[in-house]
Order: structure tokens, then sequence, then C-alpha cells
């Protein structure tokens, strides 16, 4: 298949990109041999791994006593391990190709982390690639350190609001705008109040809306990077080459995860390459509030059975309303009442072992078993601070701003540190992208017995099968 190639960041390349993925899944092994098949390579810089001087990897540990002490610890080890990356990436790319990193906007302390890494990676990183959240201050960090910025966004709106606050000031600094597919890509989804969760949307719409805005303020040539349930190339031919879309690329996520490269064990490779169509969850489970697409697991089903298990609440006894069935919290004691009608649900959940009973945000209570229990409360205690704010352990570095902890969500920093670091793909979130179902249909991976390496990945990309 012919791919005309695009410029990012001043290089010219094959229009196809590796992902980021946190944490530590794209990593500057894969980004870095992927930029040098001719594409460009995204790694993550959401706490990626780093090493000793010998080369080993350093598992992190947190002595301080405070989340605020544990934070400047856990930001601390995401700088080097930024640099970590790009140093591997350069050289994995001899030098030459597009390495591009990621962060997060909601990831904590973003800002200094970013500052810090670009002021000390000169000329490693070509851009950086950054959603979640509404990051205005990214352009002028880049600018400032001479590296172009990607923004990732999900509609033409969002990039309107991000040029109109700070992007226009900065704008011979924008390498690629990214488009995520918010109803099919991998990792958190960018869903707006506004979109239907259950009504995907073809992306052409969305696309041409964007490079209509782009065309008015200027930025005809940057290209625009589709993300979101490619697979093969043959399938958006009518996005290949299209006179009105201008420049653009493709982005992969998922895909990359299954080869020999990927740091994932062998355990969740084989999960991966047999998932069966509709065994993606696209849910709220995520304590950063945003959506997310991930493997229907037996983590993914317990954050859904529990679901069912809460009961309406108040704090001061009601008999007139019924609410006079007292009920113990397990944390400090406290008594709360439920109401009559709840009655045999209650001692439902107790006799199947659900013993254990937290306060919920949504004035619930949330019956769970004593493993479960045990593990939110180590999660909540252990918390680093690895948000902005976090909905799951009520953490926040926003001055003035307080939240309720939330036992229906989930440690993300723990879940996806096990996810690349153990061959558990049972019992941790697995992100992926709604299109892993294809693994088990493409004959490329005979029936889940090939894993290519990244050149032999991208190579098949680029027949367009
Ligand atoms: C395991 C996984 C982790 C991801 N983590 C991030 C991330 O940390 N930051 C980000 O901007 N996008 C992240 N993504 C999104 C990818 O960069 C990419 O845009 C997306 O996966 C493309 O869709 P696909 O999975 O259908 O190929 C992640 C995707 C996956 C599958
Ligand atoms: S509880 Fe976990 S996910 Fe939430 S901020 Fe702390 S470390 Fe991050």
């Amino acid at each position: 298949m012919i791919l005309n190639s695009i410029t990012i960041a001043n290089k010219e390349i094959l229009p196809l990109i590796e992902g980021g993925k946190g944490i530590n899944i794209s990593t500057g092994l894969t980004s870095g041999l992927w930029a040098n098949c001719g594409g460009a390579g995204t790694f993550s810089g959401v706490n990626p791994d780093f090493y000793d001087e010998n080369g080993n990897y350093v598992k992190p540990i947190f002595n301080g006593k405070s989340r605020q002490e544990r934070q400047k610890e856990l930001i601390d080890y995401g700088i080097r391990g930024c640099l970590d990356q790009a140093k591997i990436a350069h050289e994995q790319s001899n030098g030459n190709g597009l390495v591009f990193m990621n962060i997060l906007w909601e990831q904590g302390g973003a800002q200094e982390l970013l500052t810090n890494v670009l002021e000390r990676a000169k000329g490693t990183i070509k851009a950086i690639s950054c959603g979640a959240g509404m990051p205005f201050k990214l352009a002028e960090i880049c600018a400032k350190n001479k590296v172009f910025y990607n923004p990732i966004i999900s509609s033409a709106r969002a990039l309107q609001l991000l040029w109109k606050r700070s992007y226009c000031k900065f704008k011979e600094w924008i390498g690629a705008v990214i488009y995520e597919d918010p109803w099919l890509a991998g990792g958190h989804n960018g869903l707006s109040n506004t979109d239907d969760p259950l009504t995907p949307e073809k992306p052409m719409s969305r696309l041409l809306e964007i490079r209509k805005f782009m065309n008015e303020v200027g930025l005809k040539s940057v290209p625009i990077i589709v993300a979101g349930g490619i697979w093969w190339l043959s399938e958006w031919l009518d996005y290949i080459d299209n006179k009105e879309l201008g420049p653009i690329g493709f982005q992969f996520g998922t895909r990359p995860m299954v080869t020999q490269e990927s740091p994932l064990a062998m355990e969740v490779k084989q999960k991966l390459l047999n998932v069966e169509k509709g065994g993606v969850k696209l849910q709220k489970f995520s304590p950063t509030g945003l959506y997310s697409s991930a493997v229907e697991n037996k983590f993914l089903k317990e954050l859904e059975n529990q679901l069912t298990r809460q009961i309406p609440f108040v704090e001061i006894q009601d008999k007139g309303i019924g609410f006079d069935i007292p009920v113990e919290l397990t944390a400090n004691k406290k008594t709360v009442y439920i109401n009559q009608g709840d009655k045999d649900r209650l001692n439902k959940f107790i006799n199947d072992g659900y013993t254990s009973i937290l306060k919920t945000p949504s004035n619930t209570l949330l019956f769970v078993n004593n493993e479960r229990y045990n593990n939110i409360m180590t999660g909540m205690r252990d918390c680093v601070g690895c948000l902005s704010s976090c909905l799951f352990s009520a953490w926040t570095q926003r001055e003035g701003m307080t939240i309720q902890p939330d036992p229906r969500s989930f440690c993300i920093q723990k879940s996806l540190q096990n996810i690349s670091h153990t061959n558990d793909a049972e019992n941790n979130l697995l992100f992926s992208g709604q299109i892993v179902y294809r693994f088990k249909e493409d004959p490329f991976y005979k029936n889940g017995t090939f894993i290519p390496t990244i050149k032999e990945l991208f190579e098949q990309i680029k027949t367009g099968y």
C-alpha cells in the first residue's frame, strides 16, 4: 500500500504512530524501535520505570509520611523514569527517529515533571502528546523549551477552547493534533457530557470539523492523527489522501501491546490475543472521573458487581420515612440508618459474606467482603498522589478543594503498575481499545501463536492488512 509521508516537528515520517500507554506499556524501547522503522513512537511519561547505574529496574519505594511528601517522591521518580526512557528511545531510534513523550495533564505534578524533563532531555524528545484534562499551560512550557506539542482531543470544541486561551500564542510549536476516538480508543476516553457513551459516532465528521477549524487559524499543514479502532489501513482508504482532511496519520495503541518488545508478561499478551468481540467495557470506574476502556476481567467484574450491593442511608434516624434500621460503618463504628424496605437486602449481603460497610459519595452504603475492604483501606492509606485529584482516595493537590472518597473506584496507580510488572491479567485493570478482538481474527497472529517484533508489526501495517 502506498503511504505518503507527513511532516511533524520538522521531520518527515510515515504516517504511523505508536500511541503513549501508561503505566510503562509504551516505553523507550518500543517507541524508539517504532520510530526507527520510520514512524513516530511515543513513550509514556506517566510514572515510567527507571534504572540504577547497572541498568537494573529500581522498584520505587516511598518513605514520605504524608501524601504530599510521597507525591514529591513520585515526581522525582517520574523525572528519572522519563529521562531514562527518553535516552533509551533516542538510542533505539539511532538518534534520528521521531520520539514523543506522553503525559496526562491530570497526573500528579504534571507541570513540574514536564518542565524538569524538557530542560534535561534536550534533543531526545521531539514532541509532547498530552490529553486528559485541559492542558492550557502545555503550549507555553513546550515553546519555552523549543519542543513541539501534540494536543490530544476528542472534538473540535476542545481544540477551540485550548486555542483561544493559549495555543494561539504558541502556534508554531504545534506538531500534530491527535484525535482520539472517545468511544473506541484504549485507556482513558474523552467523552464529553453531550456524548452518549452508547452511541458511537464515526470519526469522519469530527475530523472534518477539526480540520475546518485548523484551516481557519492557519494550521492547514499540521497533520491530524486519528487514534482509536485502527487495525488494517485498507479499512481507512476514505481517510488516506483525502483532500478535505489534509495531512493525516494513524495512531496505534492496542496492537503494539502484543509484540516481542512490549514489556507485558506473556500471560497478559495471551489474554489480549483471546478477547472476544464485546469483551472491552467503556466504564467510569477510574478515579480520574473519566470514562475508560478496559478488558472485562475479574477485576472489572468485581467493580461492576459491587455496584449492585448498595443501599441508600441517612445519618440521622428518620422513622417518618422508614429510615430506622441501624447499620454500623466498618471504619469508624458510627451508626447510620437504612430504610425498612432494604432490610432483606441488608441481611442477604451480610449472609453472603459482604460484611464490611463503607459510605459512598452518593449517600449509599457499599457492602464488600473483608479482602476487598482491606484492599480499599490500604489503597487509600498508601496513596502517593499520582493524580492531581483522585475520587478514590480523596487526595487532591488543589488547595481548598475537598472530595469524599469513593470506595466504588480503585487505586489506578497500583493496578496499572501491577499489569505492566506482573503476569496477573485477571485481578488488575487491563486497558485496551475496543478493537482488541481483532487479534483473534487476524491471520497475521496465527491463532495466537505468533507474536511479531515491532519491526514485523510495522512492516505488516504498511501492507494495509
Ligand atoms: C493500555 C493502554 C494504555 C494507554 N495509556 C494512555 C496514556 O497513558 N495516555 C494517553 O494519552 N493515551 C493512552 N492510551 C491511548 C493510546 O495512546 C491510543 O491513542 C489508543 O490506544 C488508540 O486506540 P486503539 O487502542 O484502538 O489502537 C492507552 C491505550 C492503551 C491500550
Ligand atoms: S489513591 Fe492511587 S490512584 Fe488515587 S491519587 Fe493515590 S496513588 Fe493515585
